[in-house]
């Protein structure tokens, strides 16, 4: 990159799989139009039970689900506000290329996009993004709960001086 990328970035622990899909729902008061969040982590992570929340909170139409025979569903928006257009590129093997020839009924940039496993394949659709790491925390859980650490960390100009933390919390 020939520019200056400013970062901000915040941390969550998450105990269960409610307080995650919360976690979705209060990032959706952050988003706007054109925002794009690259949610990574392992299979099984809670990429998508955290999707589910943002969908809540942004006020689409549609469950959120792992999209096994699509790689993106869009999900029209109940009143006004984005849609919200959730892709799966782990079969995305081809990136931003594949990603253009989804053939979409939606404009990206009128959009809220997230993207799970979107991590070095779809990075140029935007030189602005929130990138949303979870993992299975390390420590053994205590009341069954199986915890997961979250770390949001936004890139470029659209999330300098932006409070993730305080945006977050609930
Ligand atoms: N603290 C937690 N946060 C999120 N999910 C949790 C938590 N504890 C347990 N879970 C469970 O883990 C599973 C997460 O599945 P989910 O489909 O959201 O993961 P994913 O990252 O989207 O997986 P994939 O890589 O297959 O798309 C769910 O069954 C959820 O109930
Ligand atoms: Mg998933």
């Amino acid at each position: 990159m020939g520019h200056q990328l400013t970062e901000t970035s915040t941390h969550r622990t998450v105990p269960t799989p409610e307080e995650m899909t919360d976690l979705g729902r209060r990032l959706a008061g952050l988003l706007r139009a054109g925002d794009l969040v690259l949610l990574s982590g392992e299979l099984g992570a809670g990429k998508t039970t955290f999707t589910r929340g943002l969908g809540a909170g942004l006020g689409v139409r549609g469950a959120v689900t792992s999209p096994t025979f699509v790689i993106a569903r869009v999900h029209p928006p109940l009143a006004d506000g984005p849609p919200l257009v959730h892709v799966d590129a782990y079969r995305l093997g081809g990136g931003l290329d594949e990603m253009e020839d989804l053939d979409l009924d939606v404009a990206l940039p009128e959009s809220v996009v997230v993207v799970e496993w979107g991590e070095d394949r779809v990075e140029e659709l935007a030189d602005d993004r929130l990138h949303v790491v979870i993992h299975r925390a390390p420590t053994a859980a205590d009341a069954g709960d199986d915890p997961r650490e979250v770390t949001f960390r936004g890139v470029g100009p659209r999330w300098q001086g932006v409070d993730l933390a305080a945006g977050l919390a609930g």
